[in-house]
């Protein structure tokens, strides 16, 4: 690890507000964010409360009901995505760095964050414009047309460890089907949130459309997931709060999507390059320091190569640098906050004391400047038991749990022995397994020889308590409509039901 660091250029240093109804506001109180690269303040943002939130969603309400938003054309809600992307690539380094500082991610993954939002918002721009609905033959005389309209104002939550991500894939399908929003981001990490919007304020987006309320969960998420005055609600965190906000949102019945993570298997069998699926397993599980909805927490291999694939994934975890995301040499970074890495390090005891052996990792990382920062080391537990708490619950930090097959269908029991279902891998150099094992797994996301590739024209969504729905690709912006059917009489004639 580099003993001093490039200082980074981006300003922290500055007002971060809440944006409602076209302006930046004040929230009444602050909160100071702990960079966790090194446990210090990195700067104060204002916080709102559930009075800031019942603003945002009248403001969504009446820029949806009487605004210009909903009125305008496909094309120029496209233009302003496309202009949005733009901004985006232009202030890529200065949003990447400000992701880092506040996630503690490596650089060299917020740099991929602001790129794939850039492009998310550019894939939703040319949905918009993309031929919409269909046309359907009735018994004349009606010509009946099915079309999707917005849904009106969407309440949308996100977590910390995709911040600009998760706002990307909330706001562009929101946005270019014609819907207003109230975006909540975590209270942990508002930054490239905020930028986000500064950025959109710029191109023009009318007043009201797009209102970023910062705050704590219960105080401003939870009435905005129980406001009659909204009329969706699309939420990714944890099954604990997911399964709050479906509650909340009944008091409309809102529309509801979720996306609640996973404890997902990657599969690997002994016919398969060893070294090439050690390489895989390290990606899956330690990308943004294990803290991804998707992860390859659990690694499922075959006895034949176990001990082998052990030893090898161990050798290689070892050596990933961990350290600041600032700076460059940096491959993993620290976790996001003080209680996720408490989290984390807990589960670890807890995983020794159910007598899982652990074969690296486990410990705060250690060295002069990492003292301070939440940093826990690449870890690895064996000889785990199907039904442990450290295989069956999701542990969102860089832990891999190994578990042993004999054969296909033990793998795949295995595999599907888990509460969620949001992703699954296969490696195998036979197609004809590959295919009979990734149509076994019971997830919506699933790779062959592959991992963690996501592609903004794909659904992504899980089974089971991963979630409901699905966002990105076509699917995404289906779940920002309604579905109207218009039935247009040609040859209107009395009908003379009843007579005259
Ligand atoms: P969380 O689910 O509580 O937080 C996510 C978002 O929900 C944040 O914006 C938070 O302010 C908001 N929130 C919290 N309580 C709320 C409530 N009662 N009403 C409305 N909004 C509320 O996640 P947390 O506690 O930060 O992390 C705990 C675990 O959740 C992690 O260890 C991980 O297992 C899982 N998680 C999964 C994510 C995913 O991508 N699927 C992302 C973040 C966490
Ligand atoms: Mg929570």
């Amino acid at each position: 690890m580099a003993m001093t660091l490039a200082a980074p250029k981006v300003k922290v240093d500055r007002a971060w507000q809440l944006y409602i109804d076209g302006k930046f506001v004040d929230g009444g109180s602050t909160r100071e964010l702990i960079n966790p690269a090194d446990g210090k303040v990195l700067c104060k943002v204002q916080e709102g409360t559930a009075k800031h939130a019942e603003a945002a969603i009248k403001a969504a309400r009446k820029a949806f009901d009487e605004g210009p938003w909903r009125k305008s054309t496909a094309a120029e809600r496209a233009a302003l995505l496309f202009k949005l992307a733009d901004k985006i690539d232009e202030h890529a380094e200065e949003l990447a760095e400000l992701e880092t500082l506040n996630c503690g991610k490596p650089l060299r993954e917020a740099r991929f964050d602001m790129a794939d939002a850039a492009q998310c918002f550019r894939y939703y721009a040319g949905l918009a414009t993309k031929p919409n609905g269909f046309t359907v033959e009735v018994p004349a005389p009606s010509v009946t047309s099915i079309v999707r309209e917005p849904i009106g104002v969407c309440g949308q939550i996100i977590p910390w460890n995709f911040p600009m991500l998760m706002a990307a894939w909330k706001l562009a399908p929101a946005l270019a089907a014609g819907n207003t929003c109230v975006l909540k981001p975590s209270e942990f990490t508002p930054l490239t949130v905020i930028r986000l919007v500064e950025l959109l304020d710029e191109c023009g987006l009318p007043p009201g459309v797009v209102n970023v309320v910062l705050g704590l969960g219960p105080e401003v998420g939870l009435p905005i997931a129980e406001s009659t005055l909204v009329d969706k609600i699309a939420f990714t965190g944890s099954v604990k709060t997911g399964k709050v906000i479906a509650q909340a949102a009944l008091t409309n019945l809102k529309k509801v999507t979720l996306e609640l993570g996973g404890k997902s298997p990657m599969v690997v069998f002994s016919d398969f390059d060893i070294d090439t699926a050690v390489d895989y397993a390290l990606f899956a599980i330690y990308c943004n320091a294990g803290q991804v909805c998707s992860a390859g927490s659990r690694i499922v291999v075959e006895d034949k190569i176990h001990d082998e694939f052990v030893k090898k994934m161990s050798e290689r975890a070892k050596k990933i640098k961990v350290g600041p995301g600032i700076d460059p040499e940096t491959e993993m970074g620290p976790l996001v906050s003080e209680s996720q890495y408490k989290r984390v390090l807990e589960y670890i005891e807890v995983g020794k004391k159910e007598g899982a052996k652990l074969q690296c990792g486990g410990t705060k990382s250690e060295g002069k400047e990492l003292n301070e920062g939440f940093y826990i080391n690449p870890t690895i537990f064996s000889d785990t038991k199907r039904d442990m708490r450290i295989v069956q619950e999701e542990i969102f930090g860089p832990v891999a749990v190994i578990q042993k097959f004999s054969d296909e269908k033990e793998a795949v029991d295995i595999a599907n022995d888990s509460a969620y279902g949001l992703a699954g891998a296969v490696f195998t150099n036979d197609i004809t397994r590959a295919n009979r094992v990734i149509k076994a797994i019971r997830a919506g996301i699933t790779w062959v020889n592959g991992y963690h590739n996501t592609y903004n024209e794909c659904p992504w969504g899980g089974y089971k308590q991963s979630g409901w729905g699905r966002e990105l690709g076509t699917f995404g912006l289906d779940a920002y409509t309604e579905v109207k059917q218009v039935n247009i009489n040609l040859e209107p004639v009395a009908v003379e039901w009843f007579q005259k």
